[in-house]
């Protein structure tokens, strides 16, 4: 009785009960950092980690807003006789505590994986059962972003199971970020921003421009096609809550135009910004792309308003995004073959109804600064570009 009772007086005041709140203050602006899957999969040390979080740092990506150095799959060793997890002894001798020691004393952050499931997909022990004891012992490792993912969960609800993973996390007292990677099965945009501060969107990224590559039960998907899955998430995306467009593949053997369209993409529709490359062999024009402040900028605007296509036309999309101080970022991307020299008028009224901006070129003119090749201009002029053939052109646009 005690309890409906302080249920009644909680829910009548409007405060949202202690355990059911997510770590707050956390991605207020898209995480950014690096993830072990895309390259590594399950070929995973600590000598990879700590060399990561060196290179991160080395390479001025720290600098440039790159926080996370996310262990994926495959840490694991197994449970004790107390349920109590351990990470792999051969692979992870020193122990995690010692690897988030080096990790933070770069000033970054270190994150792990788990499973809401018995096993992860990787076959390695899940929390199922053990939620609140592995966020503990997280916690102790001094852990600070926990991806979980939504292997072997026949069976489970998924909102429930996030949330108690949440709960979990809450109860271990240290805020740790919650990415959650349940692949859009259960369309998270509409629970998730309770219990997580990402959700995936989609089933696996694959570095190609538009391809599916089949894994039998299940494919992964190439740049336009997680693009075209976003079609109506946008007003889910905010502040603490981003739809995941999964791990980054740039420098991971697509061209640089389509490494550049893909970053650009991802910054334009407020994903995460997770490296999925081996930074510590990293070419330079690569670090030129994923270290782009301008682009960037786009993606962590204080406002966290996820673009929007106001046009499309064969190949042809126009997407913008409202920024702070009334700016606004605009992008032309080119899905197609062949280069595309492609005029624009500013003649379109932009208006967007979900953060209530509108700008109109008529009435106001912009000064624009391309942020892939630095070019100026105003909106006082027609536009005149060359878009590469799956590229994009990307501006931003400031009022003069
Ligand atoms: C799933 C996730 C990936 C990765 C692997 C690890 O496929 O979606 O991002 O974490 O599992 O096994």
């Amino acid at each position: 009785m005690k309890r409906i009772l302080a249920g009644i007086l909680i829910a009548g005041l409007g405060v949202t009960p202690a355990w059911a709140q997510k770590s707050e203050g956390l991605a207020l602006t898209p995480q950014m950092g690096w993830n072990s899957w895309n390259k590594f999969a399950c070929n995973i040390d600590e000598k990879l980690i700590r060399e990561t979080a060196d290179a991160m740092v080395k390479l001025g990506l720290k600098e440039a807003g790159y926080q996370y150095i996310n262990i994926d799959d495959c840490w694991h060793g197994a449970r004790d006789a107390n349920g109590e997890m351990h990470p792999d002894p051969q692979r992870f001798p020193s122990g995690m505590k010692a690897l988030a020691d080096y990790v933070h004393a770069r000033g970054l952050k270190l994150g792990i994986y788990s499973d809401v499931g018995d096993t992860t997909c990787g076959h390695r022990p899940g929390s199922r059962g053990h939620e609140y004891q592995d966020a503990r012992t997280y916690a102790a490792w001094g852990i600070d972003y926990i991806k979980v993912d939504w292997c072997d969960s026949k069976g489970l609800n998924a909102v429930g199971a996030y949330q108690t993973f949440s709960d979990a996390i809450r109860a271990s007292k240290r805020p740790m970020l919650l990415s959650i990677c349940e692949w859009g099965e259960n369309k998270p945009w509409e629970w998730a921003a309770s219990s997580g501060h990402s959700w995936r969107t989609t089933g696996d990224i694959y570095p190609c421009w538009d391809c599916e590559m089949s894994h039998g039960s299940w494919s992964a998907l190439g740049i336009m096609r997680i693009l075209d899955k976003q079609a109506g998430l946008r007003k889910y995306s905010g502040p603490g809550r981003w739809n995941d467009m999964d791990m980054l593949e740039v420098g991971m053997g697509m061209t640089e135009d389509e490494d550049r369209a893909h970053f650009s993409i991802w910054a334009m529709l407020d994903s995460p910004l997770i490296l999925g490359n081996d930074l510590r062999t990293m070419p330079a024009p690569v670090r030129k792309i994923v270290g782009n402040r301008d682009v960037i900028a786009i993606n962590q605007d204080p406002l966290g308003v996820q673009a929007l296509r106001f046009y499309n036309q064969g190949q042809v999309e126009l997407w913008a995004k409202p920024l702070a101080n009334d700016e606004w970022a605009f992008m032309i991307l080119n899905r197609g073959e062949a280069p595309l020299s492609y005029r624009y008028d500013w003649q379109h009224t932009i208006g967007d109804d979900l953060s209530k901006r509108e700008v109109d070129f008529k009435k106001a003119t912009y000064r624009w600064t391309d942020a892939w090749s630095g070019k100026t201009g105003d909106t006082g002029k027609r536009l005149e570009v060359t878009v590469p053939a799956h590229g994009v052109v990307l501006l931003r646009l400031k009022k003069s």
